[in-house]
């Protein structure tokens, strides 16, 4: 029993000192390229002859290639060749001589097939010079430079790389120089080429992993007929190749792991270098340009060293970038050198008179469309027409157009900086905005905005700027006011006020359920659009940037949100009437993706329609405290309205659905039978629609089946089908406690599914 249970312990101890034993001997032994074959470029002289005679002392079949010119790339030869070649047998060793230039890859990587039937290593040593200064360097010294070492490491590789993938093994050593890593005077051809080089095998590195091809490159510093001519004897012939070959070697055999490194060898001396990188710090913000002064009043931390880094990939590179844009504005920053901080807050009264130029915008009837396509009007509604169509008689421009005029005017404040308080743009956030109307936008014209500091408050972990701004027409008549509520992180603690009788404050939403709601799918393309109307940050259109903003896309432009909400509450409450809207107010909560879905809620209280925005398929509140006020009373909402069939939720949702089915024809496809929907409300039938989904691409109307009958009536009241609809109503449940109804085929109410799914994707 004692002699089972200590077998195990035995076996592992054992297999343990197995393992150690192994390890000791493969580290004893010498590393031989038996059965490998080797590509040497430029093999005739200094380091490549090195190279060339080592790896064939050490087993391998070597492929010496060299043509034969002199060091300036001039003329051809096969002597350089002939000569290692016949070294190499002379010892007994295999080899081989390839008289082609670089430049000809694949006959390089031919003559090592046709002579021993594949290529394991290439080491793209060939070079020349051809230097001078910068200023008199000529097409030609330029040309052959890249040519010889850029295009030929390219051409040779590219030759090598399908045999390595497909045997699953290789390895690549490209030789770059100290002249492209530091720079060196006379040597701008040879430099460039040199660094590109390093940036070849750093990809090869790359997209090698998977294939088992390690890339890697040195910089050696050793004596030749190239640094003869710059060197003096002494040290050409104390700095031999013989101390540099060996890191080829280690580099290229199969037990090496190493790869997309880079080393500097010579004298027998290997060191690796890496990329150092500073701790730096942000200068740019998320919604305005970067300026130069931000740069200027950073730089000491720009270039300091301490606590560096060393990012080793494109990844680790821009994760920093990432992380930046993911925190700053959220956690209250150190201000910089420049920024306002608690000892030294703004000058408020300096603030408040500061009186900047009036900023002028023109624009044409194409913006004023331009804009209505930003936020998502579409000729799908032909109430929206009068939007989109210059020609329409009712041409008009949506209330919400007003803060394109006066953006610039907030921008120019951020940037510019206020009396008193050098604002940081990377620190911060629109916050709120406010919109008042004193007569419908102009459809194209001059207008003037005037900008003015409403007040700084003091909000602890920031301040907020309060800019205002009046915009006139050309007969100088105030068109309309913005009031942008900007929220400056790290800025607070100045003992200034938390309120001020100068803000627009958001609404209040009541308690009880919305009195109706909209719900629209943005288009896929709608930062796009939107951002043509003015803000170009490119948060809203370039997946990279908005990854390092830690968004998965590019996210809805927060004033673009605001658009769809204004035009829901026009259209519910409105008749899309824009003379009718007085104010607008809304609060940025969260941001919306592009495609995603916005579900306004609205409650009707007297003149003023509040407002709340979810983005329906997370449930995130975007915009909260939302508002719009209208000279009168607007139309009373879908549920206080009389059963008429415009205020009925169920007719918004079937005219959605109605797009959907036209958009997506594999829909109907799917579904392949017609319903019939008894909508009540007050316990009455207040309206009859049919989803024929058997007509291809599906035809969704008010009214009974056109042909034939339904396969399947549902009767349910206004209210639960909107919330069935939106998901907030469980359908099998709707039926259990009898608020849904179905009569005919009762199974095909299953299906249902795929309709609402479409819907709640609207
Ligand atoms: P080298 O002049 O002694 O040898 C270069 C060989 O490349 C020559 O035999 C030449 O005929 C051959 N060659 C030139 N153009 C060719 C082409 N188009 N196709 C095929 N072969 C061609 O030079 P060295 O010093 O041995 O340099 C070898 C490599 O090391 C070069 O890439 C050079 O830029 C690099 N290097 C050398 C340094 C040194 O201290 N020797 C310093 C930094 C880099």
């Amino acid at each position: 029993m004692r002699a089972l249970k200590d077998e195990p312990i035995r076996i592992l101890q054992l297999s343990r000192a197995k393992f150690i034993v192994q390890s000791l001997s493969k580290m004893a032994a010498p590393l031989r390229f038996d059965g490998k074959v080797v590509l040497v470029t430029g093999a005739g002289n200094g380091l490549g002859k090195q190279y060339a005679l080592d790896f064939a002392e050490r087993g391998a079949s070597v492929i010496v290639n060299d043509l034969g010119g002199n060091f300036k790339g001039e003329g051809s030869g096969t002597r350089a060749a002939d000569v290692v070649v016949n070294e190499i047998k002379a010892k007994g060793g295999k080899a081989v001589a390839n008289y082609n230039s670089v430049e000809e890859g694949e006959k390089l990587v031919q003559t090592a097939l046709e002579n021993f039937g594949r290529i394991d290593i290439v080491v793209n040593n060939a070079g020349i010079l051809r230097d001078r200064s910068f200023a008199r360097i000529s097409d030609t010294d330029w040309d052959l430079i890249q040519k010889v070492h850029l295009r030929g490491a390219f051409q040779v590789s590219r030759a090598a790389w399908p045999y390595m993938k497909k045997q699953n093994y290789g390895r690549i050593i490209n030789v770059t120089s100290a002249a492209g890593i530091y720079g060196n005077f006379g040597q701008a051809n040879y430099s460039a080429a040199k660094l590109g080089v390093l940036g070849l095998s750093n990809t090869l590195a790359i997209e090698g992993k998977k294939n088992n091809i390690k890339c890697n490159t040195i910089a050696p510093i050793a004596g030749s007929r190239m640094t003869e001519t710059v060197m003096p004897p002494d040290m050409v012939a104390a700095l031999k190749p013989e101390f540099v070959s060996p890191l080829v070697l280690y580099l290229s055999h199969e037990d090496s792991e190493e790869s997309g490194s880079l080393f500097e060898v010579g004298a027998g001396w290997i060191g690796k270098l890496r990329w150092e990188r500073t701790k730096g710090v942000v200068c740019r913000s998320k919604n305005s340009s970067m300026t130069p002064e931000a740069v200027r009043d950073n730089w000491d931390a720009i270039t300091d060293f301490t606590d560096s880094t060393y990012p080793s990939s494109s990844q680790e590179s821009s994760a920093i970038m990432m992380d930046v844009l993911r925190n700053v504005e959220q956690s209250p920053a150190k201000p910089s050198s420049r920024s306002a901080s608690s000892s030294s807050g703004p000058d408020v009264e300096a603030a408040k008179a500061y009186n900047p130029k009036p900023i002028k915008f023109t624009y044409s009837a194409r913006d004023v469309m331009l804009y209505a396509l930003g936020v998502g009007s579409s000729t799908r509604a032909p109430d929206y027409l009068k939007f989109l169509y210059e020609g329409s008689e009712d041409f008009g421009v949506l209330p919400s157009f007003a803060v394109i005029p006066a953006q610039m005017g907030m921008e120019n404040v951020i940037t510019s900086g206020i009396p008193g308080m050098s604002i940081n743009p990377a620190k911060i956030l629109h916050g709120e905005q406010y919109v008042e109307l004193y007569k419908p936008m102009p459809t194209s014209g001059t207008l003037t905005s005037k900008v003015s500091i409403a007040d700084i408050l003091d909000k602890g972990s920031g301040a907020v700027i309060l800019i205002n701004i009046d915009t006139f027409d050309e007969k100088k008549e105030k068109v309309c006011f913005n009031q942008f509520n900007i929220f400056a992180v790290g800025y607070g603690k100045f003992g200034g006020s938390r309120n001020s009788e100068a803000a627009k404050a958001p609404g209040k939403m009541p308690s009880r359920k919305p009195d109706s709601f909209l719900v629209e799918k943005t288009s896929v393309d709608q930062a796009a659009l939107y951002r043509l109307c003015g803000d170009r940050n490119p948060l809203h259109i370039d997946p990279s940037f908005a990854a390092m903003g830690g968004f998965n896309k590019p996210i809805l432009h927060g004033l673009c949100s605001f658009g769809h909400a204004t035009r829901h509450v026009l259209k519910q409450y409105g008749n899309n009437d824009v003379t009718k809207v007085k104010a607008i107010k809304v609060r940025f909560a969260k941001p919306v993706l592009p495609g995603q879905t916005i579900h306004t809620d609205m409650w009707k209280e007297g003149n003023r329609v509040m407002f709340q925005c979810k983005v329906a398929e997370s449930g995130d509140v975007c915009l909260s405290g939302g508002y719009v006020d209208f000279h009168a009373a607007p139309a009373a909402s879908a549920s206080t309205a009389a059963p008429q069939s415009s205020a009925l939720k169920c007719d918004l949702i079937f005219e959605e659905l109605g797009r959907r089915a036209k958009d997506d024809p594999a829909i109907a496809k799917k579904i392949n039978s017609v319903f019939q929907f008894n909508i009540t409300q007050g316990g009455k039938t207040a309206a009859v629609w049919t989803t024929d989904m058997k007509t291809p691409g599906g035809a969704i109307y008010k009214g009974d089946p056109k042909q034939g009958k339904a396969d399947c009536t549902l009767t349910i009241s206004d209210d639960n089908f909107g919330d069935m609809v939106t998901g907030k109503l469980n359908g099998q449940q709707a039926f259990m406690k009898g608020l849904l109804k179905v009569q005919g085929n009762l199974m095909l109410a299953q299906k249902l599914g795929e309709l609402f799914q479409a819907k709640s994707s609207l």
